[in-house]
């Protein structure tokens, strides 16, 4: 007998993904990778957190239990954030959650039961997927700017059994592809959840990390002008601190009406009572000081990198690769020409070139993109990207000759 004939159905949609296991394999010290999605770790405000840290631990509260809602300064100094995003609210908007993809998880289990639909964009991050597979639900695609009607949408989740309970997006610098939603795009979006009657998980991961280009509001920002309140909508925020100070920490959190809150804390209760309580303590010592600065600081290395990849993708790229230009966040997301596949050149790549990155598939709902892959340039330096990218380039070339 094995214990795998009983898991429960839901384990079933759970599965090592192939892409992260044949990435564990690369990870040796002469492959250059963009494959990542990491901030480089040498750019962690390590005296910051040591002084912190250290001053947290003269009081015994670090190391007690502490309120599932989180850190009381914690939450007033994001409420505060927040309003200045344009999301004018108290605490009682505010959950601190264990990284943002443990809000995913939540708002998974909140809405989704099987057979719902969640609306996803194609592609989308992988960590959403994984997080929602669990509670079996049914994807469908949406398109920004292109949507199709609410009407369609509905038929097709009432035809697989279930309701449209949420649309999930990676608004700002996209992962996986880097782009940013338009203002336009954001009220269509807003637009659409409405008419759908679902929930709009706004995923801002990568909001701080803008790098060039006109700031644009949270879609949640947009939704309170047009309700007036918080507490009348539907956009459920999820933030995080890991892109900025620390994803070792595990502190992120969720911005929305207060009766959404109120459930969700029934739900982090009873998976892992709160979250660390050093840690958010560290974090709120840390933000309140350095936060601004250190992520000037940050952003100005990265986008080096970012333009050092652009400027080495201009020069080694043959015609027929697309690619695009992000105004910041970890990634650029290239095109191949078609029928060339991603994950065939993540293997020639690695073995003759010695560089990584993931192939696009792994971030459709449905497997499609073949022929897309997701470069990250957060954590290699400038001369790093432009051999690695030269690498890279010759693998592209040698393939079209093939194909
Ligand atoms: C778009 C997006 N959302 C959420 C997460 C989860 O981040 P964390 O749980 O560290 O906040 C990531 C991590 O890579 C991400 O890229």
């Amino acid at each position: 007998m094995s214990l795998s004939d009983i898991y429960a159905t839901r384990s079933s949609r759970m599965k090592a993904s192939e892409i992260r296991e044949m990435l564990q394999l690369v990870a040796q010290p002469d492959i250059i990778s963009f494959a990542g999605g990491i901030p480089d770790p040498a750019l962690f405000p390590m005296e910051a957190f040591r002084e912190a840290t250290a001053e947290a631990l003269t009081e015994p509260q670090a190391l007690q239990y502490s309120s599932t809602e989180g850190y009381a300064p914690l939450r007033q100094w994001l409420a505060e954030q927040m309003t200045v995003l344009g999301v004018p609210c108290t605490t009682d908007n505010i959950l601190i959650t264990s990284g943002s993809q443990q809000a995913l998880d939540l708002l998974g289990k909140l809405f989704l039961s099987p057979n719902d639909t969640a609306l996803v964009g194609w592609p989308t991050y992988l960590g959403a997927l994984g997080a929602f597979n669990a509670y079996e639900p049914r994807y469908d695609r949406l398109d920004p700017g292109t949507n199709r009607s609410a009407t369609d949408y509905l038929e097709r989740a009432t035809a697989a059994g279930g309701r449209v309970k949420m649309a999930y997006l990676s608004v700002d610098f996209c992962n996986p592809t880097g782009v940013t939603l338009t203002r336009d795009e954001r009220q269509q979006v807003l637009a659409l959840a409405d008419e759908l009657g679902c929930a709009i998980i706004e995923d801002a991961a990568y909001q701080a990390l803008r790098f060039d280009g006109e700031a644009l509001p949270p879609i949640l920002a947009l939704e309170v002008a047009e309700k007036g309140d918080i507490e009348a909508c539907r956009t459920i925020y999820c933030g995080s601190f890991s892109k900025t100070l620390s994803p070792g920490l595990r502190v992120g959190w969720i911005c929305a009406a207060s009766p959404v809150i109120r459930q969700v804390v029934l739900e982090k209760q009873a998976g892992d009572l709160h979250s660390p309580t050093l840690n958010q303590m560290a974090i709120e010592k840390v933000a309140r000081r350095h936060f601004l600065p250190h992520v000037a600081h940050i952003k100005s290395v990265y986008a080096a990198r970012r333009d050092a990849m652009l400027a080495a993708l201009d020069e080694h790229m043959p015609a027929g690769v697309e690619w695009t230009r992000p105004e910041g966040g970890m990634f650029i997301w290239a095109t191949l020409p078609k029928g060339m596949s991603g994950s065939e050149l993540l293997k020639t790549a690695v073995e003759e070139q010695r560089v990584a990155f993931v192939p696009g598939s792994a971030f459709y709902a449905d497997g499609s993109g073949a022929n897309t892959i997701r470069l990250n340039f957060s954590n290699a330096d400038e001369d790093t990207i432009k051999d690695g990218i030269a690498r890279l380039g010759k693998v592209v070339r040698q393939q079209l000759v093939q194909t």
